[in-house]
């Protein structure tokens, strides 16, 4: 694994600094929350910079709601601290400038989508001269604005979604938590969420998005963390992350005992007229091919090979099982 850690990121010990652009929209210390015999959380410890996308890739009961809700104070942690933009979690101060769009949710069907846009522009403190524009400004990105007088109880569960996420950009938020955004949208929704993340990213706002869809993270994460379990298995750029699945295949004549001759760059996964080694390091491929030569060997061809996410993420998930079950 190219880099496993429960560190995501750089995390000091210890509480940081309130205010200022060099404190982290979020840093996590050993967060951790326990449910009787479950660990839903094992010692979370994180930081994301303010702009950033950061995913939280997982695949049913991973942990990833349960890591918003403590980060959002919604539930307390059985163990660990965390600061949102420098104030301890669960603090009123902080979480005013932060915006959330949970998991399963539901507005009063009786409610019109400004409706619910106003309550929740009173509850965050949007002076009332502003509200109106505020409004229009997050049902027209959300696709909403010829709908924002219908009531909720007639919207299709995509319409829904879209409503959340209008309510979790209200106020300018500089941290913006998403849960499984997109699990209700059609592949145009999709598209227009990605847009919606890059353009909260354009502004500076860090965005925390969990999500079991590995194409979604893929596409618009900056960094990610696999967890597992509660635990993060993996974590880094998606190319950090790729990285330890990358490889390449190779066609050689004229030399005998490849498979030995290959192993001190890689492991040797498949042997036959084209040989596939996996764990090379790309700065190691020209030299390979020298070593081959200059014993003798005809290179015929060399192919890089690039695990999906999907294959790696499996991977990934495998190794940890492994791991626990030893
Ligand atoms: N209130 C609770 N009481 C007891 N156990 C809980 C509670 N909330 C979560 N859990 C357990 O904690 C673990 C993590 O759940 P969590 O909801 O964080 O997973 P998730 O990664 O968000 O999953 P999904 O992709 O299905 O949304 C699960 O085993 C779940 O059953
Ligand atoms: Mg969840």
């Amino acid at each position: 694994m190219p880099v496993p850690s429960d560190e995501v990121g750089v995390a000091p010990r210890g509480p940081v600094a309130a205010g200022g652009d060099a404190v982290p929209a979020i840093h996590a210390v050993d967060l951790t929350k326990r449910y009787g015999h479950i660990e839903a959380l094992a010692g979370l410890s994180m930081s994301v910079p303010r702009g950033e996308i950061f995913g939280f890739l997982g695949p049913n009961g991973a942990g990833k709601t349960t890591a918003v809700k403590l980060l959002l104070g919604l539930t307390t942690p059985t163990a660990g601290d965390a600061w949102l933009l420098g104030e301890p979690i669960g603090r009123a101060q902080a979480r005013r400038r932060v915006g959330y769009l949970p998991e399963l949710f539901r507005y009063p069907a009786w409610l019109s989508p400004v409706e619910v846009l106003q309550f929740h522009c009173r509850l965050i403190g949007v002076p009332g001269s502003e509200r109106g524009a505020e409004i229009d400004s997050a049902l027209t990105i959300v696709g909403l604005r010829e709908r924002g007088r219908d009531r909720v109880g007639t919207f299709s569960k995509g319409m829904q979604q879209r409503l959340g996420l209008a309510v979790a950009m209200l106020g300018a938020p500089e941290i913006v938590f998403l849960d499984e955004p997109t699990s209700a949208l059609d592949p145009v929704g999709r598209h227009d969420v990605r847009e919606i993340i890059r353009d909260l990213r354009g502004r500076g706002t860090a965005v925390f998005l969990n999500s079991h869809l590995l194409s979604e993270v893929e596409q618009v994460c900056d960094r990610l963390a696999v967890v597992d379990r509660g635990r993060v298995i993996a974590s880094g750029t998606l190319d950090e992350i790729l990285s330890g699945g990358s490889g390449v295949r190779l066609r050689v004549t004229g030399l005998t005992g490849l498979p030995t001759l290959l192993a001190r760059w890689g492991e040797v996964v498949s042997d036959g007229e084209w040989i596939s080694m996996r764990g090379v390091a790309d700065d190691d491929v020209p030299d390979i091919v020298a070593d081959l030569v200059a014993r003798g060997g005809r290179v015929h061809a060399v192919e890089p090979q690039r695990q999906s996410l999907e294959d790696r993420f499996l991977e990934v998930l495998r190794a940890a099982d492994d791991g626990a079950a030893a």
